[in-house]
C-alpha cells in the first residue's frame, strides 16, 4: 500500500486534541511509520504564518486569509508531505483543505469555486486518501471553545459563523462519502475512540 495521507478536521471544539493521540497510538501499536503535522503550520513559515492568522489582533480580509493559507499549505506540501509520502512515510495532518471550504468558504463567504481553483494549482492532483470528520452539535462545539482561557481569532467568530462552517464539512462528507468518515464526537471518549480505531482499522485493511 502506498503511504496514505490521512487528514483530522472539524469544527473548533470538536475534540481534535483528544482524538488524535488515539490516532497517535492507534500508528504505534500497529508499528506503521507516520508522520504528523499540522495546519496551518508544519513548518518554519508555516507556523509564522499561523501566529498572525490566529492573532486576534490581525486585519486580514478574505481573500488575504484564504490566500496566506494557502501559502501555508504549499510551503507544508514541497516541504514537508510530499516528500514524507514519496518516502513512504503515512502523514496525518491536523486540519487541511477541507478547513478552508469551511472557515474562508462558508464562514467567511469566499465563493467555493475560487478555493477550487487554488486547491487545484496548489495541490494538483493531491488529496486526502482519508478524511476523520470530527461532528459535535453547535451548542457543544460553542461550549468548548468558551472554556478556552484565551481565543483565538477564529474561535472570537458567533454561533452563526460555526454553523455554517459545519454545514460546508457535512455537505463535502456527505458528497464523497469513500474519502470520509464522519465520527460523532458527541459520544462517550470510549466509544469514540473505538469509531476511530475501526475507520483506520477498515482504511488500512488491518483486522481491528
Ligand atoms: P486549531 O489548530 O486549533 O484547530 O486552529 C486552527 C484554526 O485555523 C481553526 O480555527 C481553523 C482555522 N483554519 C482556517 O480557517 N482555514 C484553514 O485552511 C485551516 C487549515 C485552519
Amino acid at each position: 500500500m502506498q503511504a496514505q495521507f490521512i487528514t483530522l478536521d472539524g469544527i473548533d471544539g470538536a475534540g481534535k486534541s483528544t482524538n488524535l493521540q488515539v490516532i497517535r497510538n492507534w500508528f504505534a501499536t500497529h508499528n506503521l511509520p507516520v508522520y504528523f503535522t499540522r495546519e496551518p503550520g508544519g513548518t518554519m513559515l508555516g507556523e509564522a504564518l499561523r501566529d498572525i492568522l490566529l492573532n486576534p489582533a490581525t486585519r486580514a480580509g478574505l481573500r488575504t486569509e484564504t490566500l496566506l493559507m494557502f501559502a501555508a499549505r504549499q510551503q507544508h506540501l514541497d516541504e514537508i508531505i510530499l516528500p514524507k509520502l514519496e518516502a513512504g512515510i503515512h502523514v496525518v495532518s491536523d486540519r487541511f483543505t477541507d478547513a478552508t471550504f469551511a472557515y474562508q468558504g462558508g464562514g467567511r463567504g469566499v465563493p467555493l469555486p475560487d478555493i477550487e481553483i487554488l486547491e487545484n494549482w496548489v495541490q494538483g492532483n493531491l488529496r486526502p486518501n482519508l478524511t476523520l470528520l470530527l461532528d459535535v452539535p453547535l451548542e457543544v462545539s460553542m461550549s468548548r471553545i468558551s472554556q478556552a482561557r484565551e481565543k483565538d481569532r477564529f474561535e472570537q467568530e458567533q454561533a452563526e459563523f460555526f454553523t455554517r462552517v459545519r454545514e460546508v464539512y457535512l455537505k463535502r462528507a456527505a458528497s464523497s462519502p469513500e474519502h470520509y468518515a464522519i465520527i460523532d464526537s458527541n459520544r462517550p471518549l470510549e466509544h469514540v475512540r473505538q469509531n476511530i480505531e475501526n475507520t483506520l482499522a477498515r482504511h488500512f485493511g488491518i483486522a481491528a
